[in-house]
């Protein structure tokens, strides 16, 4: 079957996780995605946090699947060469290097353009055009600028960062749907453009119910169901909120069965207006349905902490499963608190391709997230990541190098 991509040829300079997440779901998607790595040592994550001494890291194998890996010294006059030969043969440079880098290795926008007019250049930078610009970010920079750490956590606890990547797995998919938008656009005017995804943009972008509550917050003076309400005071900025819903119905993360020594025996439970008298019924206080203290939401939000208490009086009766398995049959939101090993094991996230079972030649089998975004034309099929420099020849000779031109490359040191 074709691929959503075919014929789109990707030159992915990136490294670490933002860049190859983009790059990773191109490639799923069906994109030829050659990756530039410096021979020796190739993209740092290959090294880091290592399960198997001398084997590519979980890290970079789950990042850099379906792709094709060339190793080049870009800084040499013969690896410039070369790169400028790709460039005049790929679609996209995608490239996430600290700011500068690119113009320092003596490919400016300019130039690019000059060697390709059709060529998209896309970067994920830390910021976008500020005083901050010129600075390196790592995930968790992002998360603390991006609004996510100041409302993350509890009340009287530190700002804290969140466990999903969202400054480099979030920034690279809209890394990734820039470049498609480019790529169409290309259809009509014939041209390339840059294409910018700045992690504290992503990030904020992904904040944006906070950025709404500071707002409601600065009218009102309060956020009625957010934790301090109604003992607590609020002050300048949108506060964290433990685990209160983001949205305009009321949840929390209750005790199951078992939390005494389970550390993920929890279920999240949403008070959703529409389904009140249901949740009554379940926890034994039908009374609450007409009691004019607890019969409509904005009553309730005044109440909140002793309703949830109430519930998890009787959440702490069942087994996270039991009761998310009777809450379903109320139609009340809810879902298990799962921890990474049910997931990993879930049979259909396996039948789904969302968790994805991977060969790989050094590390043998291993677990992988496949692509979350599922096409009906455009299958995807997860392939193990390429060994540092695997497909150098075939990538040299398809840009006309002959063996011999290869192998003084090679004697040189330039791949
Ligand atoms: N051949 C020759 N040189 C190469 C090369 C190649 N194939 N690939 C990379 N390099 C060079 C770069 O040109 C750069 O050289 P310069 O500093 O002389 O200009 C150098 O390697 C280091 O690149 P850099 O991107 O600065 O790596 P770093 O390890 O110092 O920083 C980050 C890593 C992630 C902090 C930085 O790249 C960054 O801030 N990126 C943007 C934001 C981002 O994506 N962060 C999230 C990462 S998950």
């Amino acid at each position: 079957m074709s691929k959503a991509l075919d014929g789109v040829r990707i030159l992915d300079f990136t490294h670490v996780q933002s860049g190859p997440t983009c790059t990773q779901l191109l490639a799923w998607f069906g994109a030829d995605v050659i990756k530039v790595e410096r021979a020796g040592e190739g993209d740092a994550t290959r090294g880091q946090l290592r399960d198997i001494p001398d084997v590519d890291s979980l890290y970079f194998t789950m990042l850099n699947h379906n792709k094709r890996s060339i190793t080049l010294d870009t800084k040499t006059p013969k690896g410039k060469e070369v790169l400028e030969k790709l460039i005049r043969q790929c679609d996209v440079l995608v490239e996430n290097f600290a700011p500068g880098a690119l113009d320092r290795m003596g490919f400016t926008w300019s130039r690019i353009q000059e060697l390709n007019p059709r060529m998209i250049v896309a970067s994920v930078k830390g910021f976008g055009p500020g005083p901050y610009e010129d600075c390196k970010v790592y995930e968790n920079v992002a998360q603390c600028t991006g609004g996510a750490a100041s409302t993350t956590g509890f009340v009287d606890g530190p700002p804290m960062v969140t466990g999903a990547q969202i400054g480099d797995s979030g920034t690279g998919l809209n890394l990734a749907l820039g470049i498609v938008a480019a790529l169409y656009q290309r259809n009509s005017t014939g041209r390339g453009q840059r294409v910018l995804a700045a992690m504290q943009d992503a990030v904020l972008n992904l904040c944006r119910v906070k950025l709404r509550d500071q707002q409601r917050m600065e009218r009102t003076g309060q956020l009625k169901e957010y934790p301090q309400y109604p003992d607590q005071p609020f002050g300048e900025s949108v506060p964290r909120a433990g685990n209160a819903s983001g949205g305009g119905q009321p949840g929390s993360i209750l005790k199951c069965k078992g939390w005494e020594t389970d550390p993920n025996a929890y279920v999240y439970f949403i008070a959703q207006g529409a389904v009140w008298p249901a949740i009554c019924k379940v926890i034994g206080e039908e009374g609450w349905v007409s009691d004019e203290a607890y019969a409509t939401p904005p009553a309730r939000l005044t109440h909140l902490k002793q309703i949830f208490a109430r519930v998890e009086e009787w959440t702490k009766t069942k087994t996270k499963f039991e009761a998310v398995d009777i809450l379903n049959k109320y139609d009340i939101p809810c879902g298990p608190i799962l921890s990474m090993k049910e997931i990993a094991e879930e049979p259909s996230l396996r039948a789904s391709g969302t968790v994805v079972e991977v060969y790989h030649p050094k590390r043998g089998k291993y677990l992988t997230v496949g692509n979350p975004i599922k096409l009906s034309d455009s299958p995807t099929e997860v392939t193990r990541s390429p060994l540092l420099g695997e497909h150098t020849d075939e990538v040299l000779a398809q840009l006309g190098y002959d063996a011999k031109q290869i192998a003084a490359l090679r004697e040189e040191r330039v791949i």
